[in-house]
């Protein structure tokens, strides 16, 4: 049976893209951010898993206003990047693993997540930027984008999403392959970019959230979503996803590393890097 060997957490603010493509991690406004890595980098090496289960929000990349799915997985062979400004490098194609995506899909529906499964999905910023950020060399491993709806009203529950990561991490280890798996989560923390509150950023909020990842993940799902968007902002309810990227965890969880770092663009930086056992 399938592995899961940890669960790791980072914002995923479009400038970071810039960032990488420039150069700028030593400079003295991404330093604070890219050294949060260093130690990740570190276990991946060692670990080497060789798929990637990403939880991530599309930002009106692949679904619009006017079609906008709950929970949709990707069941492609391959996952395309459109340009979305910024002028960046365009990047290779990122590698699929539909054996899994279509094990994934058939468990979700039996446990009663109504899923939209895409044969074909474009990915974006919050996508394609944490994978770059934790294989900054290359992403060696197959990837399955599971897309939680951050963007339209209604948005579903914490609640939903942390069983929505258990019931995905129920999957990945009845899978019937030898093969070592990490659930990463993308988004967060606080942000708002839009309206009266634009700027706005709650820090205390931020660090209980990330602390209870660890032992507590039901912490976050007392709150209902407009408490979540008035605590965290209209952006920061991507907290979700690191919610379901920790419900996939199974049993007593270490805490390999954490990194939290105000602001970068509009947004409170975070990343966390959670191993099994
Ligand atoms: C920013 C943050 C996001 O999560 C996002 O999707 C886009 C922009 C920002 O802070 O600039
Ligand atoms: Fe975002």
């Amino acid at each position: 049976m399938a592995r899961i060997i940890g669960a790791l957490t980072t914002s995923h603010v479009p400038a970071i893209g810039a960032a990488m493509a420039k150069g700028l991690q030593q400079t003295p406004y991404w330093k604070p951010f890219f050294d949060g890595f260093g130690p990740v980098h570190r276990w991946l090496e060692d670990a080497r898993p060789d798929v990637a289960v990403v939880f991530y929000n599309d930002h009106g990349l692949n679904f619009f206003l006017d079609k906008m799915p709950t929970f949709a997985v990707g069941a492609a062979a391959e996952y395309r990047n459109a340009d979305e400004g910024w002028g960046l490098p365009t990047l290779p194609p990122f590698r699929g693993e539909p054996e899994l995506s279509w094990h994934l899909i058939e468990h979700l529906v039996e446990r009663e997540f109504d899923i939209t499964s895409c044969q074909e999905m474009r990915v974006d910023h919050a996508f394609t930027l944490p994978l770059t950020l934790f294989w900054p060399q290359g992403v060696p491993v197959t990837t399955v984008p599971v897309c939680i709806n951050t963007v339209q009203f209604p948005l579903p529950s914490a609640k939903r999403c942390l069983a929505l990561g258990r019931a995905v991490g129920e999957a990945l280890r009845s899978w019937e392959s030898d093969k070592k798996v990490v659930v990463i989560g993308t988004g967060g923390l606080s942000h708002q970019l839009d309206g009266e509150r634009a700027g706005f950023i709650n820090k205390p909020f931020d660090l209980k959230f990330m602390d209870s990842l660890v032992n507590e993940p039901e912490w976050a799902t007392q709150f209902s979503i407009h408490e979540l968007v008035e605590k965290t902002g209209t952006q920061g309810v991507e907290l979700l996803m690191w919610l379901a990227a920790r419900g996939a965890l199974e049993g007593p969880v270490r805490k390999l590393h954490s990194n939290y770092h105000i602001p970068i663009s509009n947004t409170a930086a975070g990343m966390m890097a959670l191993t099994a056992g």
